[in-house]
């Protein structure tokens, strides 16, 4: 994906009816900013997407979700399928993320199937991978993060399929950001990875995310490997979220 960034905002647990002002916020100023090179999504949570996918109509702003269920339908209480958030026309739906998988107790072998659900309904899904403190401290974190992607990802899909989330645990939502090296070392391991599986595992977009902002977005957008950012908290200010998308789009533009 070398020549364009796909940033995308995670809402997260956050949303209430006047988020529909923040998705029309992005969605003007990204029109403004006419970035060419750059592909802009939100996900905010299941009980805005229907509000979401009406304002983002004709836009040039995804949108996506922050989960789905591994079936399509059934006895599930409470659980959404990817067909579900396929009907309303999402593009992606995230899947694996660290919060998933601590509060959760998700493994990857589960989130595998859950992306093999999304790329089924029509979605991308975005997977999410990433070490902890302690994993980081040992002097691990490559190779479990390549132990997440080896598990994580379905079976027989291709690049065009997935997009792939670096997010070190440690930096989401803790205003600590990995440094340029870890993050050009993770990067280049998990595309050497990629590339002994998939022939075109070039295409795969990497993002990273972690404590992405405003000002360091551009630091982090130009390092090698990295497609672009997954955003969490700064996502939830149109002025900061433009702002990374400016940061993308001074590089690739
Ligand atoms: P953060 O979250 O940008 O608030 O650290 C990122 C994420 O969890 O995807």
């Amino acid at each position: 994906m070398a020549n364009s960034k796909l940033i995308i905002g995670n809402w997260k647990m956050n949303g209430a009816i006047g988020h529909s002002e923040l998705a029309k916020a992005i969605a003007e100023g990204f029109k403004e900013l006419a970035a060419k090179n750059v592909e802009v999504a939100v996900c905010p949570p299941f009980t805005l997407l229907s509000l979401i996918s009406q304002t983002l109509e004709g836009e040039n702003v995804h949108f996506g979700a922050q989960d789905c269920h591994t079936v399509v339908s059934g006895a599930h209480t409470g659980d959404i399928s990817a067909t579900m958030i396929a009907e309303f026309g999402a593009k992606f739906v995230l899947v694996g993320h660290s919060e998933r998988r601590a509060n959760h107790k998700e493994a990857s072998e589960l989130i595998a199937q859950k992306a093999q659900a999304a790329i089924n309904a029509g979605l991308i899904p975005v997977i999410c991978v990433g070490e902890t403190e302690t994993e980081r401290l040992s002097g691990n974190a490559v190779p479990i993060v390549l132990s997440q992607i080896d598990v994580s990802l379905p079976d027989g899909c291709n690049a065009s399929q997935i997009v792939i989330a670096y997010e070190p645990v440690w930096a989401i939502g803790t205003g600590r950001v990995a440094s340029v090296q870890d993050i050009e070392e993770m990067h280049q391991s998990i595309r050497g990875n990629l590339a002994a599986k998939y022939a075109d595992a070039a295409k795969i977009p990497l993002l990273y995310g972690g404590s992405v902002n405003a000002g360091n977005a551009g630091q982090i957008l130009s390092v090698a490997n990295v497609d672009g950012a997954l955003v969490g908290g700064a996502s939830l200010k149109a002025a900061d979220f433009l702002a990374i998308i400016a940061a993308a789009q001074s590089i690739v533009g």
